[in-house]
């Protein structure tokens, strides 16, 4: 497994790479003779090698500090799993191998080679002239408009740990049909057809966006099949639970403005796990800005890689393996002076899920996993997910609390008693949103 080079700037030293020797990449001798920089290059046992051709090399404080900086990132890059190795017999196990590793450890992982980078870039290129189409465009799919959860979201009305985050952003639902009928349960309402701007207004991003969709639907299934496989278990041992409805949200982080406002903070989106489904792919673009939190408390940068999605467990997947499998916190740190774009692909669940469906499902991947390595063990308690909470007759009816209270403008309108108890009790729940 290869671990992402580091790429960062935490202090004055500026740490540009890391490899071990005799892997030293052409650009890194090159970037050797830049003044301000460091270059580290890392023997196999981590000691670090260079010359002093670089000014800040006399400085050996100041080298001590990259060093210390580059440990910790050797070991806490997130790791990158290529899915070409998937289609050969020979290369098969490996993958499974490298699969399960980095969704036991960190829960997080970049896919490489994974056969929609084409449509991903395309959508990239297509997301900032998203946001630049006139305003009142913009309000005619306003996600209040429907129940769904799905269109336009303004700055700073969505919130996350109870504080606004910095983004704008467009919500998208694979096709799906809607069932519910007057006197239903108002979960069944989350599912639901998607508002697009007209293609006079934008011409051509719904058709990029639904071909998305739909390589992202291919993609996710295959790759859980292939989680389960990594497992040791039948490849269709979660098709069961895969919902109907898959969402992808396109999302825009401006720098935060200096106006003294609530919006001035550097809140991206704040410290979370995902809630709402299976797995969560994550396509950025350069800027970077998103962090992993890892078990021992430190933030790891997910360094944008080209080509790459960056993929990580939801917390439904997390209450399917009785935890094995953990969700794991993360956040956007706004940028300071440019404006990142990502799109999040978020692979759906069954909402008519039930907590004793739920709790099959563990004592299946209890029995078929018993033993778990003594790294894993202290990774294996689940924490608090609204996919466990008896309260809830299904993970529906507790994902629309989590919807409601996220967008309570949405919930003002749609689901005006939902919003008043859940807004009301917000303060004596753990949870996070
Ligand atoms: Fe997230």
């Amino acid at each position: 497994m290869r671990h992402a080079g580091s790429a960062f700037t935490r202090s004055e030293s500026r740490v540009l790479g890391c490899w071990t020797a005799g892997q030293v990449p052409a650009e890194a001798v090159l970037h050797q003779h830049r003044s301000n920089t460091i270059i580290l290059l890392v023997s196999p046992h981590r000691h670090a090698v260079s010359d002093a051709t670089s000014p800040d090399l006399a400085n050996l404080t100041q080298v001590d500090r990259a060093v210390s900086l580059l440990k910790r990132n050797m070991v806490k890059s997130l790791p990158i799993v290529d899915l070409s190795l998937a289609s050969s017999p020979d290369t098969k196990p490996e993958f499974l191998r490298q699969l399960k590793d980095a969704f036991f450890k960190i829960g997080f992982l970049y896919l490489v080679n994974h056969g929609v980078e084409e449509k991903a870039n395309k959508l990239l290129e297509l997301s900032p002239g998203l946001f630049e189409v006139p305003q009142e465009e913009k309000d005619k799919i306003d996600m209040i408009k429907n129940p769904h959860f799905t269109g336009y979201t303004r700055l700073g009305v969505e919130r996350t740990q109870k504080k606004l985050d910095l983004r704008e952003q467009y919500d998208f639902g694979s096709a799906t049909t809607t069932t519910y009928k007057k006197g239903d349960p108002e979960w069944k309402q989350i599912h639901g057809p998607t508002a697009y701007l007209p293609d006079n207004v934008y011409p051509g991003y719904q058709a990029a966006v639904q071909e998305y969709l739909d390589a992202m639907s291919d993609l996710s299934d295959r790759m859980l099949r292939l989680t389960a496989e990594s497992l040791g278990l039948s490849p269709d041992e979660f098709d069961d639970f895969k919902g109907d409805m898959n969402r992808l949200k396109i999302i825009k982080y401006p720098p935060p403005p200096k106006d003294g406002s609530a919006l001035q903070t550097s809140q991206g989106v704040g410290a979370h796990k995902d809630s709402s489904g299976m797995f969560t792919y994550i396509a950025q673009d350069k800027v970077g800005g998103l962090q992993v939190l890892d078990s021992e408390g430190d933030w790891i940068d997910a360094v944008p890689i080209e080509n790459s999605f960056v993929v990580n467990i939801a917390q439904g997947f997390e209450a399917l393996t009785s935890g094995r499998c953990q969700a794991t916190t993360h956040r956007v740190v706004a940028p300071s002076d440019v404006t990142r774009y990502s799109i999040a692909y978020f692979q759906g669940i069954r909402l008519s899920l039930t907590l004793d469906e739920i709790r099959k499902e563990q004592d299946i991947i209890n029995e078929k996993l018993p033993d778990l390595p003594e790294d894993l063990r202290r990774r294996e308690r689940a924490t608090a997910s609204e996919f466990l909470d008896p309260r809830y007759s299904c993970f529906g009816e507790a994902h629309l609390r989590n919807r409601v209270i996220s967008h309570r403008d949405v919930s003002e309108v749609w689901y005006p008693e939902l919003n008043k108890k859940y807004v009301a009790e917000l303060e004596k729940w753990t949870y996070q949103i």
